[in-house]
């Protein structure tokens, strides 16, 4: 083989290398948990918000992309957060249920790092401890399929969140200690 040719399958080759080894991408998100009033059943109670919501603000997302969740936890108790159904790769202890991963501690944040991958669709986050569900705390997560690798069916006309859950008149602390 002439030199230059060698040379031009080398490049050719090393920039196929570079394609594939692209870095997924990421997305930030910072949020902030507060008491905040909720009116689920027209009666004023106590409930979780992430930045001001009720529910939490929902993450799009699309497969392959990495999710970098800074969480500030400004409740004067223990928060913990679990993503349903997301299948965590090599990183269980990511996944937010009490014994895997520790509670964020009052005053303090900490930084979910979450790749979503091979697996597509609907999917929520929730707080896993002390009955904090039932206060709010969570919101939809969307897993969208990467445009390379399109779904055998037409993109749908509409996309809406929806969360079913029970709702209770008494704040997360009274369920919590008659749960007990
Ligand atoms: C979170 O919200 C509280 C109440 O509004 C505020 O005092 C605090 O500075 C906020 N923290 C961050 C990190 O945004
Ligand atoms: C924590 O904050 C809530 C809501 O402001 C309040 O009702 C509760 O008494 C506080 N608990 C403690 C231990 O300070
Ligand atoms: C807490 O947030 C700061 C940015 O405000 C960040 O630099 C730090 O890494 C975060 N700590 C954790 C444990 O995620
Ligand atoms: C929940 O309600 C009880 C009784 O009214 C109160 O003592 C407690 O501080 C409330 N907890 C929160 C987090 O608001």
């Amino acid at each position: 083989m002439p030199l230059h040719s060698a040379v031009a399958l080398f490049y050719a080759a090393a920039s196929l290398f570079a394609i594939v080894g692209a870095e997924d991408p990421y997305r930030f998100y910072s949020w902030n948990v507060t008491y905040g009033d909720i009116y689920p059943l027209g009666v004023r109670q106590t409930g979780l918000l992430i930045n001001g919501q009720f529910p939490g603000p929902d993450i799009h997302s699309v497969t392959n992309d990495n999710l970098i969740i800074n969480v500030y936890n400004n409740l004067n108790e223990s928060f913990l957060l679990s993503w349903n159904g997301v299948q965590q790769r090599r990183n269980s202890y990511e996944d937010g249920v009490y014994g895997t991963t520790c509670p964020i501690p009052p005053g303090k944040n900490f930084t979910y790092m979450l790749q979503v991958k091979d697996q597509i669709g609907s999917f929520y986050y929730y707080p896993s401890l002390g009955f904090h569900k039932a206060a709010g705390g969570f919101g939809g997560i969307r897993i969208l399929s990467r445009p390379r690798i399109p779904v055998p069916f037409p993109d749908p006309a509409g996309d809406y969140t929806v969360l079913i859950g029970d709702w209770y008149k008494s704040n997360h602390t009274v369920l919590y200690i008659f749960s007990n």
